[in-house]
């Protein structure tokens, strides 16, 4: 039976195993898919020994993606522009690279959710690796403008000059926003923390819909915000993980699986109801 693998540090909790499970029946494919904790330093050793034991493909997360992106030695053009990898798939010698992190993003954002991104006014929070991989595809969708906004604001101009090809994309510091934008999508990793990025209230509550790539059993702090706020549609990143893993399936195996049913079931499962 052909064999994947999600490759992180730590991975107990990894969802993935369970999607491509589901994925897998759902369209009769036969696939095992496992999950492994390679250690910090072992991440390169992990890999090409699952290889080596006829493994097909993987997904990788935390903290390894930037590392699976050197390990490819041919690379999709969105890993490349991410400078991130997140699916390797095992061609004979070769190890290909892709990133399906902001496909998944934007695929969770206009089929799933209906959020219109073309001519919409995008804020970005954060501007480290989940930011970058955002980027180009939120770019590639045409909105009207895109800033990027992060503690620490010149991480955020370093981006939006590296993709001002792409598209409209400009940085700002939190402290300056305005209450100009459409959709905003936290993308900073202060959620893990319990924490909130220290944007003007008023920029949440003059949005119309409010995303966080983060997700859990109860609602992040920056959905929890925006909702007290007033910002009526909110959603959570458990859409963006399927996502990005159909995108992945479809790679590896040449049909893109329905996410909505295992969409459901892992809300099901997260929220106990
Ligand atoms: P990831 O790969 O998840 O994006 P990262 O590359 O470490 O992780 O980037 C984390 C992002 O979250 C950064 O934009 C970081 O801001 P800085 O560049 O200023 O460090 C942001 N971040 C983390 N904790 C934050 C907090 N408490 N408030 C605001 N931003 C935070």
């Amino acid at each position: 039976m052909d064999t994947y693998a999600v490759f992180g540090h730590p991975i107990a909790h990894s969802k993935s195993p369970y999607i491509h499970a589901a994925f897998a029946r759902q369209t009769g494919q036969a696939l095992l898919y496992t999950a492994i904790d390679a250690p910090r330093e072992g991440f390169r050793d992990a890999v090409m020994q699952f290889r080596a034991q006829g493994g097909k493909g993987a997904n990788v997360t935390v903290p390894f993606k930037e590392e699976a992106y050197r390990l490819a030695g041919v690379l999709s053009g969105r890993a490349r522009l991410a400078q991130a990898v997140n699916t390797l798939r095992f061609d004979g010698a070769e190890i290909y690279g892709d990133n399906t992190d902001g496909a998944g993003l934007v695929q969770d954002l206009t089929a799933n959710l209906g959020v219109v991104l073309a001519g919409s006014r995008i804020l970005l929070l954060g501007a480290g690796g989940a930011a970058r991989g955002a980027i180009p595809a939120l770019l590639a969708q045409g909105p009207a403008r895109l800033t990027v906004a992060n503690r620490t604001p010149a991480r955020a101009e370093d981006l939006a000059r590296e993709f001002a090809a792409l598209g409209q994309v400009s940085a700002s510091a939190f402290g300056t926003l305005a209450p100009e934008y459409d959709l905003v999508i936290n993308a900073t990793s202060a959620s893990l923390a319990g924490d909130l990025p220290p944007l003007p209230e008023s920029v949440l509550a003059g949005a119309q819909f409010a995303y966080d790539m983060m997700y859990g059993a109860a609602e992040t702090p920056f959905l929890a915000l925006a909702g007290k706020l007033g910002c009526a549609r909110r959603a959570d990143g458990l859409g963006m993980l399927v996502e990005q893993a159909a995108e992945a399936f479809l790679l590896w195996r040449g049909v893109r699986p329905q996410t909505q049913p295992v969409l459901l079931a892992l809300r099901q499962q997260l929220t106990g109801c």
